[in-house]
């Protein structure tokens, strides 16, 4: 941590994590915490926390948690100190210098430069597109597919020329390595000769949502494989997380985004006056994209191309759009097979039209199975019916399903009664499905539960007030790991065993910064979530075990380090036989709380 301690407080304490959190999940609240889809893991029930009293999230599904900071270096993929700026910006503190460890420095530069390359780059592209003579065929490919020359500055598109190693030959005398235009993939290298990654191709530069260059999809003119090459993954450049043309939709006055296929349907659009469309990055729509756009709007139509392809993507796309708290309708371009020749043969108007009758999901996917299944025939429309069955179980309200249900019924002419049996009867098996695929094997699960280390770190962190009792038994010592690990565990000791000689309690929230790497934040996480037994007799047993079990690994330890010692002195042995005492006593060891009946000694504790 390289701001002062306070600075990284005040900067957690003014942010509010709900209202941070509410940017990416939708959440709903629940008592004194909010509940939704972890944007962490892939999921269909809620099991993502948001805890307003610590300042405080964890899933509860892929064990995830952390604070604010955490949060937003998770979901932006950002450095610590960047995340710190980030949220001083929006809180509006104003940070001193921040001091950046050696690597933090390099790693930001570094990504700095790549940056800049990609933009020097898209400008090379650009000129080759707009003033050279190369660049003619491409100048008129563009003008045949009807891309007015204002769009196509727009978007900043591009030539890339033909020649093998211009743009490697242009990046170099601007000061750019060879290994730099490797890592961004501009270039590859093959033996002691340099080639373009791209060549003779029209260039999409694709731009972040800050609107930084992070990538290229590259367009052949006519025949070729592949139709459209795109960047391979960067460091700055990940494929499920971006949009294209997002950079620009973000900033739409419309009410709902436009999530189309391809490249030159973002432009086709925009051209017609649909600035609020987006396209995926050559892969299918991730829960992530979905995020992303419920950043800026809460409604979105999903436009898909009018093939078989088409019609999966969209089924496949439906769930993860409404994961991510949108409100998903569906438009199949009617006569043509994407957006972008449908604007060819039809005014804007007529879109606009489309885009009013989109249709729901449910009637999607009613239409998806007619079209598969023969309803003429008996066997079709059983089949149709059970499909439907399947889909309706998807819906989680309780009085959406009802109504679907019944409408459905309706459209299929079935028994509505009928159809609702068959619904729940899918939700209790799959539900059954989901929940076995959420849990853990019950291998993982002991080996958190095993560890009576982590456990009795929890029970401290939960109870700050028993810690005096347990000091009687265990010493911040013994909280350690074997040596020379990374303890991660003995940080959070000496931080618990720290604030009781201040007579201080510890923030959890604080605790999660004593780890820099998310896993191990995670692990403190975890560790702050732990639940304790709610009857005092359990919560005992507990504390008797764990303490038992630390205390005999630190003892047993100690007593093999002693064996070792080659030159044992008289001491080393009196200190042996002590240690061989004490580990006997373990046996007999017993932890009660105070106020716990009987007449213990002072302190409620036995021996
Ligand atoms: P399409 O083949 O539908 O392309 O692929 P398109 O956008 O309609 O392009 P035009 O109209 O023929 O020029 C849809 C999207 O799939 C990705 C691209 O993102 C493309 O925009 N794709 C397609 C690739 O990444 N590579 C390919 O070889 C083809
Ligand atoms: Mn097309």
């Amino acid at each position: 941590m390289y701001y002062p301690e306070d600075v990284i407080r005040d900067v957690r304490e003014r942010t509010d994590i709900v209202n941070l959190v509410s940017g990416y999940v939708s959440l709903q609240k629940k008592g004194s915490n909010y509940f939704g889809c972890c944007p962490f893991h892939n999921e269909k029930t809620p099991s993502f926390s948001v805890n307003t009293k610590e300042q405080f999230f964890y899933c509860f599904g892929c064990h995830k948690g952390g604070n604010v900071i955490t949060f937003l270096m998770e979901m932006e993929n950002l450095t610590f100190p960047e995340a710190i700026k980030e949220l001083a910006d929006r809180a509006g503190v104003t940070l001193p210098e921040a001091e950046l460890s050696p690597e933090e420095k390099r790693r930001i530069e570094a990504r700095t430069r790549l940056y800049d390359m990609n933009r020097e780059a898209a400008r090379f592209f650009y000129y080759q597109l707009a003033k050279t003579e190369g660049g003619a065929h491409a100048r008129a490919y563009l003008k045949e597919r009807g891309v007015t020359d204002a769009y196509a500055k727009r978007f900043g598109l591009g030539y890339a020329p033909i020649g093998s190693a211009s743009l490697y030959r242009y990046l170099s005398a601007k000061g750019y390595t060879t290994e730099e235009m490797e890592k961004a993939r501009l270039v590859s290298v093959r033996g002691n000769r340099v080639y373009d990654y791209f060549f003779n191709r029209l260039m999409f530069p694709i731009f972040n949502t800050a609107g930084q260059t992070i990538a290229f999809g590259g367009r052949v003119m006519g025949q070729g494989e592949p139709k459209y090459l795109n960047s391979p993954e960067t460091e700055v450049f990940n494929k499920r997380r971006n949009l294209y043309a997002m950079q620009l939709a973000k900033k739409s006055h419309r009410k709902e985004a436009l999530m189309v296929e391809g490249y030159m349907d973002v432009l086709s659009l925009h051209q017609a006056g649909f600035d609020n469309a987006v396209a995926s990055l050559g892969t299918a729509l991730t829960q992530e994209q979905a995020l992303l756009i419920k950043r800026y709007y809460n409604d979105v139509v999903l436009i898909y191309d009018s093939d078989r392809a088409g019609t999966q993507a969209a089924r496949r796309g439906i769930p993860i759009l409404e994961q991510a708290g949108l409100k998903v309708r569906v438009l199949r371009v009617p006569g043509a097979k994407d957006p972008d020749e449908f604007l060819k043969q039809n005014p804007p108007e007529a879109f606009q039209a489309l885009i009013d009758q989109a249709m729901n999901p449910i009637d999607f996917e009613m239409r998806v199975l007619e079209e598969e299944n023969d309803t003429q025939t008996a066997d079709g429309r059983v089949l149709t019916v059970n499909g439907m069955a399947e889909r309706l179980a998807e819906i989680e309200s309780d009085l959406e399903r009802q109504i679907h249900v019944q409408d459905t019924a309706e459209k299929l002419k079935v028994d509505p009664a009928l159809l609702a049996k068959k619904v729940e009867e899918v939700r209790r098996t799959t539900g059954l499905l989901e929940r076995r695929q959420n849990g853990r094997t019950r291998q993982e699960e002991q080996g958190l539960r095993t560890d009576a280390r982590m456990q009795l770190l929890g029970v401290m962190i939960h109870r700050q007030d028993l810690i005096p009792l347990l000091e009687r038994f265990i010493s911040q010592e013994d909280l350690k790991g074997p040596e020379g690990a990374q303890d991660l565990y003995a940080a959070v000791a000496e931080s618990l065993f720290h604030h009781q000689a201040e007579h201080t309690e510890v923030q959890k929230a604080d605790l999660i910064s004593l780890a820099d790497r998310p896993e191990d934040q995670e692990k403190i996480a975890h560790l702050v979530q732990m639940q304790l037994p709610e009857e005092r007799d359990d919560l005992e047993k507990l504390l008797t075990e764990t303490v038992r079990a630390v205390k005999r690994r630190a003892l047993e330890e100690r007593l093999a380090r002693l064996s070792a010692e080659e030159n044992a002195t008289a001491e080393d042995l009196r200190s042996m036989q002590d240690i061989i005492y004490e580990r006997k006593s373990l046996e007999t060891l017993r932890i009660q709380l105070p106020g716990s009946g009987g007449q213990q000694p002072e302190g409620g504790t036995v021996l």
